[in-house]
Protein backbone atom coordinates (compact mmCIF):
# COMPACT_ATOMS: atom_id res chain seq x y z
CA UNK A 1 0.00 0.00 0.00
CA UNK A 2 2.75 2.67 1.35
CA UNK A 3 4.79 1.87 -1.93
CA UNK A 4 2.30 2.20 -3.93
CA UNK A 5 1.22 5.57 -2.73
CA UNK A 6 4.68 6.43 -3.07
CA UNK A 7 5.17 5.67 -6.35
CA UNK A 8 2.08 8.20 -7.22
CA UNK A 9 4.03 11.03 -5.31
CA UNK A 10 6.06 12.46 -8.24
CA UNK A 11 3.17 12.42 -10.55
CA UNK A 12 0.84 13.95 -7.88
CA UNK A 13 3.97 17.02 -7.79
CA UNK A 14 3.57 17.77 -11.18
CA UNK A 15 -0.16 17.78 -11.74
CA UNK A 16 0.02 20.02 -8.41
CA UNK A 17 2.96 23.15 -9.39
CA UNK A 18 5.18 23.28 -12.72
CA UNK A 19 7.61 26.11 -11.70
CA UNK A 20 10.01 28.14 -13.80
CA UNK A 21 13.23 27.83 -12.72
CA UNK A 22 17.15 29.45 -13.41
CA UNK A 23 19.91 27.66 -12.52
CA UNK A 24 23.53 28.81 -12.54
CA UNK A 25 26.32 26.08 -11.78
CA UNK A 26 29.56 25.89 -11.75
CA UNK A 27 33.14 28.04 -11.76
CA UNK A 28 33.59 31.67 -14.28
CA UNK A 29 37.17 31.99 -16.24
CA UNK A 30 38.32 35.55 -16.21
CA UNK A 31 40.62 35.85 -19.25
CA UNK A 32 44.42 36.83 -18.92
CA UNK A 33 44.96 36.23 -22.93
CA UNK A 34 43.76 34.30 -24.95
CA UNK A 35 45.55 30.61 -23.43
CA UNK A 36 44.64 31.67 -19.35
CA UNK A 37 42.88 32.92 -17.26
CA UNK A 38 41.83 32.87 -13.45
CA UNK A 39 39.11 30.58 -12.22
CA UNK A 40 38.46 28.33 -9.06
CA UNK A 41 37.96 24.90 -8.10
CA UNK A 42 33.74 24.46 -8.36
CA UNK A 43 32.84 21.54 -9.82
CA UNK A 44 29.50 22.15 -10.79
CA UNK A 45 28.49 19.09 -9.30
CA UNK A 46 25.62 21.07 -7.18
CA UNK A 47 23.72 23.13 -9.88
CA UNK A 48 23.79 20.16 -12.25
CA UNK A 49 22.03 18.02 -9.39
CA UNK A 50 19.78 20.45 -8.96
CA UNK A 51 18.62 21.19 -12.52
CA UNK A 52 18.25 17.43 -12.70
CA UNK A 53 15.90 17.11 -9.50
CA UNK A 54 14.03 20.24 -10.66
CA UNK A 55 12.98 18.34 -13.68
CA UNK A 56 12.01 15.02 -12.47
CA UNK A 57 9.55 17.33 -9.92
CA UNK A 58 7.82 18.46 -13.01
CA UNK A 59 9.38 21.82 -13.28
CA UNK A 60 10.34 23.89 -16.42
CA UNK A 61 14.25 24.46 -16.33
CA UNK A 62 16.76 26.79 -17.26
CA UNK A 63 20.59 25.73 -16.84
CA UNK A 64 23.18 28.53 -17.51
CA UNK A 65 26.69 27.09 -16.76
CA UNK A 66 30.35 28.09 -16.72
CA UNK A 67 33.00 25.32 -17.98
CA UNK A 68 32.39 22.02 -15.98
CA UNK A 69 32.97 17.92 -17.21
CA UNK A 70 29.54 17.53 -16.63
CA UNK A 71 27.06 15.95 -19.41
CA UNK A 72 23.89 18.03 -19.19
CA UNK A 73 20.59 17.00 -17.61
CA UNK A 74 18.18 15.10 -19.83
CA UNK A 75 15.39 18.19 -20.85
CA UNK A 76 17.01 20.81 -19.57
CA UNK A 77 17.64 23.54 -21.41
CA UNK A 78 21.06 24.92 -21.26
CA UNK A 79 23.17 27.60 -21.91
CA UNK A 80 27.14 27.51 -21.44
CA UNK A 81 29.56 30.74 -20.60
CA UNK A 82 32.25 31.16 -19.63
CA UNK A 83 33.14 34.81 -17.71
CA UNK A 84 30.86 36.49 -15.07
CA UNK A 85 30.03 39.56 -17.51
CA UNK A 86 28.54 36.44 -20.44
CA UNK A 87 26.78 34.87 -17.18
CA UNK A 88 25.36 38.59 -16.20
CA UNK A 89 23.88 38.44 -19.38
CA UNK A 90 22.70 34.95 -19.73
CA UNK A 91 20.72 35.08 -16.35
CA UNK A 92 19.64 39.22 -16.82
CA UNK A 93 17.85 37.92 -20.07
CA UNK A 94 15.96 34.88 -18.37
CA UNK A 95 15.74 35.97 -15.21
CA UNK A 96 12.28 38.26 -16.09
CA UNK A 97 10.05 35.44 -16.05
CA UNK A 98 11.18 32.88 -13.33
CA UNK A 99 9.44 31.83 -10.35
CA UNK A 100 12.65 30.02 -8.76
CA UNK A 101 16.35 31.53 -9.42
CA UNK A 102 19.02 29.25 -7.35
CA UNK A 103 22.37 30.84 -8.25
CA UNK A 104 24.97 28.27 -7.27
CA UNK A 105 27.55 29.35 -9.67
CA UNK A 106 30.90 30.05 -8.15
CA UNK A 107 31.37 33.57 -10.21
CA UNK A 108 35.15 34.28 -9.85
CA UNK A 109 34.97 37.86 -7.83
CA UNK A 110 37.82 39.70 -10.04
CA UNK A 111 38.49 39.62 -13.85
CA UNK A 112 41.79 41.09 -14.85
CA UNK A 113 41.87 44.96 -16.04
CA UNK A 114 42.64 44.34 -18.95
CA UNK A 115 42.48 41.23 -21.27
CA UNK A 116 45.88 40.87 -23.41
CA UNK A 117 45.03 40.45 -27.19
CA UNK A 118 48.53 38.17 -27.42
CA UNK A 119 49.55 35.56 -25.44
CA UNK A 120 51.45 37.18 -22.68
CA UNK A 121 55.57 36.43 -22.96
CA UNK A 122 57.71 35.28 -20.06
CA UNK A 123 59.93 38.43 -19.02
CA UNK A 124 61.06 39.70 -15.85
CA UNK A 125 60.87 37.74 -12.70
CA UNK A 126 58.37 39.10 -11.12
CA UNK A 127 55.12 41.09 -12.86
CA UNK A 128 51.89 42.21 -11.31
CA UNK A 129 48.40 41.79 -12.79
CA UNK A 130 45.83 43.99 -12.20
CA UNK A 131 42.70 43.20 -11.41
CA UNK A 132 39.34 44.82 -11.33
CA UNK A 133 35.61 43.41 -9.61
CA UNK A 134 33.33 41.21 -11.91
CA UNK A 135 29.67 42.15 -11.34
CA UNK A 136 27.95 40.74 -8.41
CA UNK A 137 24.86 39.17 -9.93
CA UNK A 138 23.01 37.72 -7.14
CA UNK A 139 22.86 41.20 -5.82
CA UNK A 140 21.52 42.47 -9.02
CA UNK A 141 19.16 40.11 -8.90
CA UNK A 142 18.20 40.66 -5.42
CA UNK A 143 17.86 44.22 -6.74
CA UNK A 144 15.35 43.77 -9.45
CA UNK A 145 13.53 40.31 -8.12
CA UNK A 146 10.02 40.82 -8.05
CA UNK A 147 7.82 39.82 -5.14
CA UNK A 148 6.65 36.68 -7.31
CA UNK A 149 9.83 35.50 -7.63
CA UNK A 150 11.99 33.66 -4.92
CA UNK A 151 15.90 34.22 -5.38
CA UNK A 152 18.33 31.49 -3.26
CA UNK A 153 21.82 32.15 -2.98
CA UNK A 154 24.70 29.55 -2.13
CA UNK A 155 27.55 30.89 0.54
CA UNK A 156 31.11 28.40 0.08
CA UNK A 157 32.54 29.40 3.23
CA UNK A 158 36.04 28.33 4.92
CA UNK A 159 35.13 30.13 8.07
CA UNK A 160 32.26 31.64 10.14
CA UNK A 161 29.75 29.84 7.99
CA UNK A 162 26.65 30.61 9.74
CA UNK A 163 27.54 34.08 9.87
CA UNK A 164 29.05 35.18 6.54
CA UNK A 165 25.89 33.35 4.89
CA UNK A 166 23.86 35.69 6.89
CA UNK A 167 25.72 38.85 6.27
CA UNK A 168 25.43 37.43 2.56
CA UNK A 169 21.44 36.93 2.61
CA UNK A 170 20.98 40.16 3.83
CA UNK A 171 23.34 42.16 1.68
CA UNK A 172 22.31 40.47 -1.64
CA UNK A 173 18.54 40.47 -0.34
CA UNK A 174 18.17 36.66 -0.81
CA UNK A 175 14.73 34.55 0.11
CA UNK A 176 16.81 32.12 1.40
CA UNK A 177 21.18 31.22 1.21
CA UNK A 178 22.64 27.53 1.34
CA UNK A 179 25.35 27.82 3.34
CA UNK A 180 27.90 24.98 2.99
CA UNK A 181 31.96 24.65 4.28
CA UNK A 182 34.57 24.65 1.56
CA UNK A 183 38.30 23.90 1.91
CA UNK A 184 41.24 21.40 1.39
CA UNK A 185 39.76 18.08 0.87
CA UNK A 186 35.60 19.81 1.72
CA UNK A 187 32.95 20.39 -0.84
CA UNK A 188 34.91 21.14 -4.09
CA UNK A 189 34.48 18.11 -6.80
CA UNK A 190 32.88 15.55 -3.61
CA UNK A 191 29.59 13.75 -4.86
CA UNK A 192 28.55 14.75 -1.08
CA UNK A 193 27.58 18.14 0.66
CA UNK A 194 25.97 18.66 4.14
CA UNK A 195 24.34 22.18 3.91
CA UNK A 196 22.51 24.59 5.97
CA UNK A 197 19.53 27.01 4.88
CA UNK A 198 19.08 30.25 6.68
CA UNK A 199 15.74 31.82 5.91
CA UNK A 200 15.25 35.83 5.63
CA UNK A 201 13.06 35.60 9.02
CA UNK A 202 16.22 34.32 11.01
CA UNK A 203 15.09 30.41 10.86
CA UNK A 204 18.04 27.45 10.38
CA UNK A 205 17.29 24.27 8.89
CA UNK A 206 20.38 21.71 8.87
CA UNK A 207 20.46 19.20 6.42
CA UNK A 208 22.64 15.92 7.30
CA UNK A 209 25.19 14.71 4.65
CA UNK A 210 24.17 13.58 1.53
CA UNK A 211 24.79 12.87 -2.09
CA UNK A 212 24.36 15.91 -4.06
CA UNK A 213 21.59 14.20 -5.93
CA UNK A 214 19.58 13.27 -2.79
CA UNK A 215 19.90 16.93 -1.23
CA UNK A 216 19.02 18.43 -4.44
CA UNK A 217 15.81 16.56 -4.54
CA UNK A 218 15.41 17.22 -1.28
CA UNK A 219 15.95 21.61 -1.74
CA UNK A 220 14.05 21.82 -4.96
CA UNK A 221 11.30 19.86 -2.31
CA UNK A 222 11.70 22.24 0.70
CA UNK A 223 11.24 25.82 -1.96
CA UNK A 224 9.10 24.42 -3.87
CA UNK A 225 6.13 25.59 -1.67
CA UNK A 226 7.40 28.84 -1.19
CA UNK A 227 7.70 29.55 -4.61
CA UNK A 228 4.57 28.54 -5.15
CA UNK A 229 2.78 30.62 -2.98
CA UNK A 230 3.79 33.55 -4.71
CA UNK A 231 3.27 32.38 -8.38
CA UNK A 232 0.05 34.91 -9.43
N1 LIG B 1 27.81 35.59 -6.79
C1 LIG B 1 27.41 36.29 -7.92
N2 LIG B 1 28.29 37.14 -8.54
C2 LIG B 1 29.54 37.30 -8.06
C3 LIG B 1 29.94 36.61 -6.90
C4 LIG B 1 29.06 35.74 -6.29
O1 LIG B 1 26.28 36.12 -8.36
N3 LIG B 1 30.38 38.13 -8.67
C5 LIG B 1 26.84 34.71 -6.11
C6 LIG B 1 27.15 33.22 -6.14
O2 LIG B 1 26.55 32.60 -7.27
C7 LIG B 1 26.55 32.73 -4.83
C8 LIG B 1 26.64 33.93 -3.90
O3 LIG B 1 26.83 35.07 -4.74
O4 LIG B 1 25.18 32.39 -4.97
C9 LIG B 1 27.73 33.89 -2.88
O5 LIG B 1 28.95 33.63 -3.53
P1 LIG B 1 30.30 33.52 -2.67
O6 LIG B 1 31.43 33.25 -3.60
O7 LIG B 1 30.08 32.60 -1.51
O8 LIG B 1 30.42 34.97 -2.02
P2 LIG B 1 30.82 36.38 -2.57
O9 LIG B 1 29.60 37.23 -2.64
O10 LIG B 1 31.62 36.25 -3.84
O11 LIG B 1 31.71 36.94 -1.40
P3 LIG B 1 33.16 36.40 -0.84
O12 LIG B 1 33.86 35.82 -2.05
O13 LIG B 1 33.80 37.63 -0.31
O14 LIG B 1 32.84 35.37 0.20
Amino acid sequence: MRKSLVGYLPELQKACVRLKILISAGPTRELMDPVRYISNRSSGKMGYALAEAAMTQGHQVKLISGPVHLLPPKGVKMELVETAQEMRCAILKDSKNMDLMIMTAAVADYQPLKMSRHKIKKGVQQWTLKLKKTPDILAELGRIKTSEQLLIGFAAETERLLRNAKEKLIFKNLDFIVANRVGVGVGFDSDYNQVWILSRNGKIFKFARMTKRKLAQRLIAFWTPYAASRKV
